[in-house]
């Protein structure tokens, strides 16, 4: 088994107020047919996030990319660079940060086995993209450009700000040999960009939307690039994915995980899901799970209703346990928490017996900082479950590809699962779009006369509220 989950802190016993035998034999019902909603919604072809572990074809061809990079440059690359925001940059993000030693960019050629840095520019702050193109030698990088929609405003940006630097350094031609575009199959500016100028790219199907993208060339290309085994990604996620077949609840961890949420906001008012993983391999997991679960679930069930969704909200272990987890005990009880643990952590480290005469330091002495790591997050648990605070733990052996597919794979199912609980669509996003029109408007975009004209109308700032 990959990924274990333990929710006792959710039921009531033990937890006064947690969710009572009744209400669960009821969500088993309403998940049943939720989980047949999904089916039949995957039977049409829109869901596609289900079959990327099983398309080899879409993985050879990563691959072969990445053989083909290291066979045509005389010299390996120093800096791979994803162009990229929301779920195109967060993935790869969290396949950094947990399958890859810690503070990677900052080792040294050896360390890093001769791959190349991974930079994510996941925002349009000057400060940080001015800095990092500094750093770069341009022969040496490799831009990953993705977008699925191929014309999000900040991924344009980031793109056009690159590509003058590459024409000025490298020449037009040299330049488009340091890019590679993730982009739909058919769709959007940069496919047309790929086309016209025979830019080497790869395709995200079109039936895979942003946020569920990071098991195709969005996070797979990346991935292979630093090293990390692609194919065990992939596995994980299958073995996952098959393990969530059955409509019956007892069979289904991501959607016993998603009818525990979902139970938990709407019948006992627990509307925040704190995910808190203890391991800093998977401190960027949490940002990821934020944007799946908020972007999929906040929205309005009809035109004009109130809305629904729960707040994610994402916090490390044990650092949180010093700044979010009082607000977690004893402020409003409005949250569940989700701890991940991991069974076997990278090579612990033994804390030595020094300073046996100070009782603060003493007792430290003999056990293992993973030891420690690990007491904290089930004496954590053990506080929350005492206040009446539901929490439940998801359990992964080891961080590794075949783990972090699978936690990939869970959170994306729980996701599919919920929105269908909740009564919404988890795969668009609506809410982004008038911000999205009121930005081209200030931006002059052409085809944003409608959004001026809404904008002039806005309140303007009433200086006697400005101080
Ligand atoms: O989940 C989504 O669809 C979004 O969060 C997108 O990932 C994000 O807006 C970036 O879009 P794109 O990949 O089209 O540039």
């Amino acid at each position: 088994m990959t990924i274990r989950l333990d929710y006792t802190n959710m039921m009531s016993p033990p937890i006064d107020g947690g969710i009572a035998g009744a209400e669960w034999r009821d969500v088993a019902v309403h998940f049943a047919e939720a989980h047949a909603g999904v089916e039949a919604e995957r039977a049409t072809g829109t869901l596609g996030f289900f079959d990327l572990p099983d398309d080899q074809r879409l993985h050879q061809q990563t691959l072969e990319y990445v053989k083909a990079i290291s066979r045509r440059d005389a010299e390996p690359l120093t800096d791979v660079v994803v162009l990229g925001i929301g779920g195109s940059a967060l993935g790869p993000i969290a396949l950094r940060t947990a399958l890859r030693p810690p503070q990677w960019n900052l080792l040294d050629d050896a360390a890093r086995g001769g791959r190349p840095r991974l930079h994510v520019l996941d925002n349009v702050d000057p400060a940080n993209v001015s800095s990092l193109i500094g750093r770069l030698d341009p022969r040496r990088s490799l831009f990953v450009v993705i977008s699925k929609s191929g014309g999000t405003a900040e991924t344009m940006a980031q793109y056009l700000v690159i590509r003058a630097w590459l024409n000025g350094a490298l020449g037009e031609e040299g330049a488009r040999d340091r890019l590679v575009l993730v982009t739909d199959p058919q769709k959007g500016a940069l496919r047309a960009i790929a086309r016209a100028e025979g830019i080497a790219a790869l395709e995200i199907p079109a039936n895979v939307g942003g946020r569920f993208s990071v098991l195709t060339p969005v996070g797979v290309l990346p991935a292979a690039l630093i090293g990390i085994d692609t194919a065990a990604l992939l596995a994980g996620a299958a073995d996952m994915r098959d393990r969530c077949a059955s409509d019956d609840l007892a069979k289904n961890i991501a959607g016993t995980w998603a009818s525990l949420q979902y139970l938990a906001d709407t019948k006992h008012g627990r509307h925040v899901h704190v995910l808190m993983p203890y391991s800093d391999a998977l401190r960027d997991m949490a940002a990821w799970y934020v944007q799946i679960w908020a972007e999929s679930l906040g929205k309005h069930r009809t035109a004009g209703d109130a809305g629904v969704g729960p707040t994610p909200l994402g916090a490390l272990g044990a650092t949180d346990q010093h700044s979010q987890v009082q607000l977690f005990m004893e402020g409003p009880g409005d949250k569940t928490v989700t701890f991940i643990g991991v069974t076997e952590g990278e090579g612990d480290v033994e804390i030595p017996h020094l300073h046996a005469d100070i009782p603060e330091l003493a007792y430290l002495g003999g056990h293992r900082l993973g030891e420690l790591l690990d007491i904290e997050r089930r004496a954590t648990a053990g506080a929350l479950a005492r206040r009446g605070r539901p929490n439940m733990t998801l359990t992964l052996d080891r961080v590794d590809p075949f783990h972090l597919g699978a936690l990939f794979m869970f959170l994306e199912l729980a996701t599919a699962y919920a929105g269908r609980l909740y009564g919404v669509n988890a795969f668009d996003q609506p809410g982004v779009e008038l911000g999205k029109q009121f930005t081209y408007a200030m931006l002059g975009r052409a085809d944003a006369g409608e959004a001026r004209r809404e904008w002039d109308l806005l309140p303007k700032p009433d200086p006697k509220r400005i101080l």
